[in-house]
């Protein structure tokens, strides 16, 4: 076995490891490196230090070396997938999506780092030029979530390189092989020392009071829960960071009574069974208009019923075991209380052994159930009805999460309507996966700060300076 090690300007030795655990098995997979306080001091010093030397790297050589890193991970897709399948459960056939998905990030921003324009604006003075020209805003920190292992961490580091920011990332403890995979393949494709440095740990307190404390991390880019958004917030006051949080979400589909059915079913399925439910924008909650409630709900079943459960690294499995003790505990403490309350399980509605859990379906369920307004992170789909469009607008909205809103409408006015009056930072209209590397995505109200992906997410890596230039 190899001495678990982490990446800084160079590849390190572990003092420390932890255990990682395949959700699959309950059997360890290996270790990995348990960095603390002292490792993230050094990385700190160690990215201030690339910084001078990465702002100043011309923009198509940093474009350049996203290119070879994008082609690095395309060719090992299918050794990323299985890397992630094993880690935290996800259907191998997702986890080679996955890879596909992060190189996406990769390669849009490769193109970006040459796109990183400044404007010259006009001035009411005559023989003044004036310019806004941006630039890298300093060495950023990443905290990345295990639901998706690897295209988090690019949808993060992608853009911050091709602005010319040195990012350290801290992945989950449950996830580092993927992260420090994707790290081997930076050095790979020649990028330079300290401009991607992982530093993996048990304990994310440790590593993450280090850089929120230091002045020098100038952004901070999270994925995660919203009680640790919060923190986060709070903590990047000290030193004013610039913050971009992907915080929880509670996502509602509307399905309308014009809706083609069986393909409101497929998108509603595929939204709500993405990585066993495990991901922040698959549906929670799903309100069907009163025409076509029992029509739905039987396909819908149907659909689900038929939902492959099993091994992930098998081909055809469509779903895999829950990440952890916690997350299963979760979904158990969900069904129980909607239950209790008088839900009924169409189909579904129990653990099978290990951390798997039976993709369910629930119907009668009301308002005072904790599935209708907390995330559920399960293959769970509660569904509800309504009668009219404000009913429906109105229940999506009470919620203090904004993240994802999902319809399925035949109506075009209705779509534009309903979209305008979602709460919410992206809405999927007939299209139950609407993520792209090149669309924005990140919600409003409690569920985050800032956008990642497309041209909006490099803007998160920039600062704009003014020069006021009075001719002589
Ligand atoms: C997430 O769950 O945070 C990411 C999902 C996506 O990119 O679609």
């Amino acid at each position: 076995m190899t001495t678990p090690r982490y990446l800084t300007d160079d590849w390190h030795d572990a003092e420390r490891t932890f255990a990682v655990t395949s959700p699959a098995t309950g059997e360890v997979m290996g270790h990995a490196a348990d960095c603390g306080g002292a490792e993230a001091k050094a990385a700190v010093d160690i990215a201030w230090e690339a910084f001078e030397h990465w702002r100043a790297v011309n923009p198509f050589e940093r474009a350049a070396t996203l290119r070879r890193w994008h082609g690095l991970i395309m060719a090992a897709q299918d050794e990323l997938g299985r890397s992630m399948t094993m880690e935290m459960g996800k259907p191998i056939r997702e986890g080679r999506g996955e890879a596909a998905y992060a190189a996406g990030f990769v390669e849009w921003y490769a193109e970006e780092a040459k796109r990183v324009y400044g404007t010259w604006f006009p001035s009411h003075l005559q023989g003044k030029r004036l310019l806004a020209m941006k630039q890298p805003v300093g060495p950023a920190f990443a905290i990345t979530p295990w639901n998706f292992p690897a295209a988090m961490l690019t949808r993060k580091a992608a853009p911050a390189l091709a602005a010319g920011c040195p990012m350290i990332v801290k992945p989950a403890k449950q996830t580092p092989f993927t992260a420090l995979r994707l790290a081997e393949l930076w050095v790979e494709a020649g990028g330079p020392p300290g401009t991607l440095q992982v530093l993996t740990a048990s304990k994310p307190a440790s590593v993450t009071g280090v850089m929120m404390a230091d002045p020098r991390i100038r952004k901070v880019s999270f994925t995660g829960s919203t009680e640790v958004g919060k923190l986060l917030y709070e903590q990047s006051a000290t030193t004013v960071k610039r913050l971009s949080l992907e915080l929880g979400g509670h996502a509602p589909y509307l399905v309308f009574d014009d809706a083609e059915l069986d393909e409101a079913v497929s998108q509603v399925l595929a939204c709500k069974f993405r990585n066993a439910g495990q991901t922040c924008v698959c549906t929670n909650r799903i309100y069907v208009q009163d025409g076509i409630f029992e029509a739905f709900a039987e396909r819908f079943a149907a659909a689900v019923d038929a939902l492959e459960m099993g091994d992930p690294l098998a081909d055809g499995t469509d779903i895999g075991p829950l990440v952890d003790g916690a997350g299963l505990a979760k979904v158990l403490e969900h069904v129980d209380d909607a239950v209790a309350k008088g839900a009924t399980v169409v189909t579904g509605g129990r653990a099978t052994g290990g951390r798997y859990y039976r993709p369910t379906v629930l119907t009668g369920v009301t308002d005072d159930m904790a599935i209708m307004h907390e995330e559920t992170f399960g293959p769970v789909a509660p569904l509800a009805r309504f009668s009219t469009e404000a009913e429906a607008i109105a229940a999506a909205n009470d919620t203090p999460f904004g993240l994802a809103a999902y319809l399925y409408t035949r109506d075009l006015a209705r779509a534009i309507r309903v979209s305008e009056a979602l709460e919410y930072g992206l809405v999927g209209v007939n299209d139950g996966v609407p993520s792209a590397p090149y669309a924005p995505f990140g919600g409003v109200k409690e569920s985050g700060i800032g956008r990642e992906g497309g041209p909006w997410g490099i803007e998160e890596y920039l600062e704009v300076k003014y020069v006021s230039l009075k001719l002589g």
